[in-house]
């Protein structure tokens, strides 16, 4: 049986994915008007992949007896200062998930709720991949300053791990 704690931390994973993929969704839509459409591309692919991060907490807590509850989200922000800007937002964004993510696990450890800590082991591995493509391309932004943008743009996708 899932440890009560265990189910409500997962819940708040699914409010926080589902948040993330809404987040990358505003993101992408600004990026998108401000005719960045590689940048958009990458926003838009990662929104999904955040989709698929909740579906799997939903799946995984029904799986295991809990109850997946579907939450409301409250509204992304609407506009961002710049391109920069936006990618430490998502790298802080990033963090935040991947301490989140630790938590889960760590209540786990603490449950003796090892189904649960070799099932998160997969998005430990996946924090890390996302972190670190995010500073990868914060890192190419600082490199080519603002002139560099049409190619950060146009190669973006290739980023993508
Ligand atoms: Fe699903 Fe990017 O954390």
């Amino acid at each position: 049986m899932l440890p009560k704690k265990v189910e409500e931390l997962c819940n708040r994973q699914i409010e926080r994915e589902g948040y993330s993929s809404n987040l990358y969704l505003a993101m992408a839509s600004w990026a998108e008007n401000k005719g960045m459409t590689g940048i958009a591309g990458w926003l838009y692919a990662q929104a999904d992949e955040e989709r698929g991060h909740m579906l799997k907490f939903i799946k995984y807590l029904n799986e295991r007896g809990g109850s997946a509850l579907i939450p409301e989200f409250k509204q992304p922000p609407v506009k961002y200062k710049g391109i920069d800007e936006m990618f430490k937002e998502v790298l802080k964004h990033e963090q935040y998930i991947t301490a989140s993510i630790t938590d889960v696990l760590e209540a786990a450890m603490a449950e003796k709720d090892h189904a649960t800590v070799n099932w998160i082991q997969w998005f430990v591995k996946e924090q890390v991949e996302e972190e670190g493509s995010v500073q990868i391309i914060l890192d190419k932004l600082s490199l080519a300053g603002e002139h560099g943008l049409y190619f950060l743009d146009r190669d973006i996708m290739s980023l993508r791990g």
